[in-house]
C-alpha cells in the first residue's frame, strides 16, 4: 500500500515536478510512516532514539504534527524529484545516513540504498527499522547500512545516481575532499543533492554555536573510524550559507541545477500546542510556502537544500 501511495508520488513528480498534490500524498504517507512506527517500537533505548530524533516533528502527546512533516517534505522535495525522473534501478548513497529514515524512504520509492554512517550505534537503529518498513513493502527493500567513514567508502569505489547528504556536510570533514569524491563516484548526469542548517539565517547560526559551544569551528576526534580504529576528524556543525554551499558544489565541477529554501513555518521554535492547532498550520503553511519563494527574503531560510549535476 505506502509502495503503491509513493509509485504515484513517483509517477505525478514525472509529469509536474511541483505538484502540490503530490506533496501532500508524501507528506501523508510519510506521517503515517512515522506514526506507525514509533506505534509499533516497543519501550526501550531505540523508541527513545528515535522520540529524541524525532523531537521537532511530535506534538506533547508524541504524535507526528502535520505542519512539521509538510516542512520536512518542502526540503526533501528536490531529492524527490532527482529519484522520480531516474531510470530504475536508481542507485542512492545517504551519506551520514544516521538513523537512515531517508535511506527508507527512498528505498520505499524503488531506488537500491546504500547508507553510510560513521557511528556504529546509529547504523544499529538505521538496521533495526528494517523490518517495520519491510513488513509494509510487497517486493524486496534494496537498503543497506555500512558502519564507515563515508570518505573511505568514497574511495573504495562504487558508482551511484544520486548522493544525498542531509545535516552531513556540516559534520563530514572536510567537506572539500566529499564533495570532490561524491563528484567522483556520481555517473554523469547523476545528482548530489546536499540539505544543511543556512548560516545566513541567525537562528541557525545561533544553533550551530550553541551546539558546538565555541563560536569558532572547531573539529573534535571523538569518533573511531569503525573499520581502521583510528580516530577521525569531525566537523561539529560546521554550517555554511547556502551561498557557500552553491559555491562548494561549483568549485568541484558539479553544475547546480536547483536551490530550495526552506525552514520558514517556524516548527522548531513556536510552542508545540500552538502549531498543531490546525488553522495555525494551515496560516504558517501558507506563510512559509510564500516566505521561501520571495527573492527578498528567500535567502534567509533556515535550511537550504542544493541539486547539483555531474555532466
Ligand atoms: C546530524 S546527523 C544527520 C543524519 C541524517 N542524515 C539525518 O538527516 O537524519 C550527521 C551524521 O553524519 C555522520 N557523519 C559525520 N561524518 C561522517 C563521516 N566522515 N562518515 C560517515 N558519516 C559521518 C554523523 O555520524 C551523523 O550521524
Amino acid at each position: 500500500m505506502v509502495g503503491a501511495r509513493l509509485a504515484s508520488v513517483r509517477e505525478a513528480v514525472r509529469g509536474e515536478p511541483d505538484s502540490a498534490s503530490a506533496q501532500s500524498e508524501l507528506a501523508g504517507v510519510v506521517q503515517e510512516l512515522l506514526n506507525g512506527e514509533l506505534d509499533a517500537s516497543q519501550r526501550g533505548a531505540k523508541r527513545d532514539a528515535l522520540c529524541q530524533y524525532y523531537r521537532y516533528f511530535l506534538d506533547d502527546d508524541g504524535r507526528v504534527m502535520p505542519l512539521a512533516v509538510w516542512a520536512y517534505v518542502q526540503r526533501l522535495w528536490p531529492l524527490v524529484e532527482c529519484v522520480a525522473v531516474k531510470d530504475r534501478p536508481c542507485r542512492v548513497l545517504d551519506a551520514g545516513c544516521g538513523y537512515g529514515t531517508e535511506s527508507y524512504l527512498m528505498a520505499l520509492l524503488g531506488c537500491e540504498v546504500t547508507g553510510v554512517e560513521l557511528v556504529p550505534a546509529r547504523v544499529e537503529i538505521a538496521r533495526s527499522r528494517a523490518a517495520y518498513f519491510r513488513s509494509l513493502y510487497p517486493g524486496p527493500l534494496s537498503v543497506q547500512f555500512a558502519a564507515a567513514n563515508v570518505l573511505s567508502h568514497l574511495q573504495a569505489g562504487g558508482q551511484y545516481d544520486i548522493i544525498w547528504a542531509m545535516e552531513a556536510i556540516s559534520h563530514i570533514h572536510p567537506a572539500q575532499t566529499f564533495v570532490a569524491l561524491a563528484a567522483a563516484a556520481l555517473v554523469s548526469g547523476g545528482n548530489l543533492v546536499v540539505s544543511d542548517p543556512n548560516r545566513a539565517n541567525p537562528l541557525a547560526l545561533w544553533r550551530s554555536i550553541a551546539i558546538r559551544g565555541s563560536v569558532r569551528h572547531k573539529t573534535h576526534r571523538r569518533f573511531l573510524d569503525p573499520q581502521t580504529g583510528a580516530p577521525v576528524e569531525y566537523g561539529q556543525e560546521h554550517i555554511t550559507s547556502v551561498a557557500g554551499a552553491v559555491a562548494l558544489l561549483r568549485n568541484a565541477g558539479l553544475e547546480v541545477t536547483r536551490v530550495a529554501m526552506s525552514g520558514f513555518a517556524g516548527t522548531t521554535i513556536l510552542p508545540r500546542w500552538l502549531v498543531r492547532q490546525p488553522v495555525v498550520a494551515a496560516l504558517l503553511q501558507r506563510t512559509g510556502a510564500a516566505a521561501a519563494r520571495n527573492p527578498l527574503i528567500r535567502g534567509l531560510g533556515t535550511v537550504y537544500t542544493v541539486v547539483a549535476r555531474k555532466a
